[in-house]
């Protein structure tokens, strides 16, 4: 049976012994050395980090099962959120999974359908609203302060305490930190949380280094790169679309303690880079994810050296979250009869 994240490193995790351990199997998740993308920018070592092989398909089932068990130790039933579409995902299968209820609020039209998919399925009240994400933050963050129910985006601590455990693995895979880790970034909890791992496995000599923290925001939401909020997001990337992100200043102390960069990737580099993963390395995320990786290719082009550097791209959604961006930046199937000449002739097969 998977330990699972609460009960694999709970010496680093604030639990206590009357912590409930609940598991839906998240966390160890695979590292993929990706050859043949790193050879095109001079790089051997460079891996992806895929986070959407948790549970429900995203790196958020982290920090969501330590929200769950701390909400279910508090006593509380009920747990709300705001969501581009993966957190309210997590939340309504860990809810579904102990027993709670979940609220999930999410910008009507914006979240992908196979998120869309999940909360239905799991059960959760899902509220729709005519609004982008920052303004369903803030109603959840309004109802969580009047009512006696756990808001479980990353303003929640225990979210981003789970998450550091994905630094905790690329370093105990790695068996040190990398030169340099890239991310995307919406709400701006992953490299927060990320940044926090890799710090604390080196002060618990884990580790002989802490890595560059490289984030990549969507060209169309960039608050942090634009040091300015943006109030109507806009990106292909739903999943960041996020114009005010909550943890903003944290994620400026991830870039600049760390010696990293925070930049902006367009709309054209991210769908290039999701159908790159998805044709040289076969690995399937969605266009969020490939943010880290067109932020990568990107840094290469600008002439960042990459050789002899271990570099770990984080993904941090499946690419099976998103159906539709898949389709429309696909080609479409050939239509054939079954007979074996049609297809032969359609094959140019001799
Ligand atoms: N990648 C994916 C697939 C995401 O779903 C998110 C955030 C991010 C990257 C950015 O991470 O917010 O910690 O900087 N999704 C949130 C949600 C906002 O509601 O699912 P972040």
């Amino acid at each position: 049976m998977k330990q699972g994240l609460i009960g694999k490193y709970r010496a680093y995790l604030p639990v206590t012994g009357s912590t409930p351990v609940i598991t839906l199997g998240e966390g160890d998740t695979p590292l993929v050395h990706a050859a043949r993308l790193g050879r095109e920018i001079g790089c051997d070592q460079l891996f992806l980090k895929l986070e959407g092989c948790n549970p429900t398909g995203s790196f958020k089932d982290r920090g969501m099962v330590l929200a769950l068990a701390k909400a279910m130790e508090a006593g509380s039933t009920t747990v709300i959120c705001a969501s581009t579409g993966n957190t309210s995902s997590s939340a309504a299968a860990y809810a579904a999974h102990a027993g709670l209820r979940a609220v999930v609020i999410i910008p009507h039209g914006y979240v992908a359908l196979g998120k869309l998919t999940q909360v239905l399925v799991h059960g959760a009240v899902v509220l729709s609203v005519n609004g982008n994400f920052d303004e369903a933050l803030a109603s959840a963050r309004s109802l969580a302060d009047s009512y006696p129910v756990t808001l479980v985006n990353s303003i929640n601590p225990f979210r981003l305490e789970g998450q550091k455990t994905a630094a905790f693995e690329v370093v105990d895979e790695l068996g040190d930190a990398p030169d340099y880790l890239c991310i995307p970034v919406g709400n701006a909890g992953n490299i927060t949380a990320y940044w926090r791992g890799f710090r604390e496995y080196k002060a618990a000599g884990k580790a002989q280094r802490t890595p560059h923290m490289m984030g990549f925001e969507a060209l169309g939401a960039a608050p942090i790169v634009n040091d300015r909020v943006i109030t109507k997001p806009a990106t292909v990337a739903t999943a960041i679309r996020i114009g005010n992100p909550v943890n903003w200043q944290n994620a400026v102390r991830a870039r600049d303690e760390s010696g990293g960069t925070i930049q902006a990737v367009s709309d054209e580099e991210i769908i290039k880079a999701y159908q790159t993963l998805a044709a040289t390395e076969g690995v399937f995320a969605e266009p969020a994810s490939a943010a880290s990786v067109a932020g990568l290719l990107k840094l290469h082009r600008e002439g960042l050296d990459f050789s002899g550097k271990r570099v770990v791209c984080v993904l941090t959604g499946n690419g099976l979250k998103d159906p539709d961006a898949a389709i429309a930046h696909s080609p479409r199937p050939i239509e054939v009869s079954a007979d074996p000449a049609a297809i032969r002739e359609v094959l140019g097969w001799e």
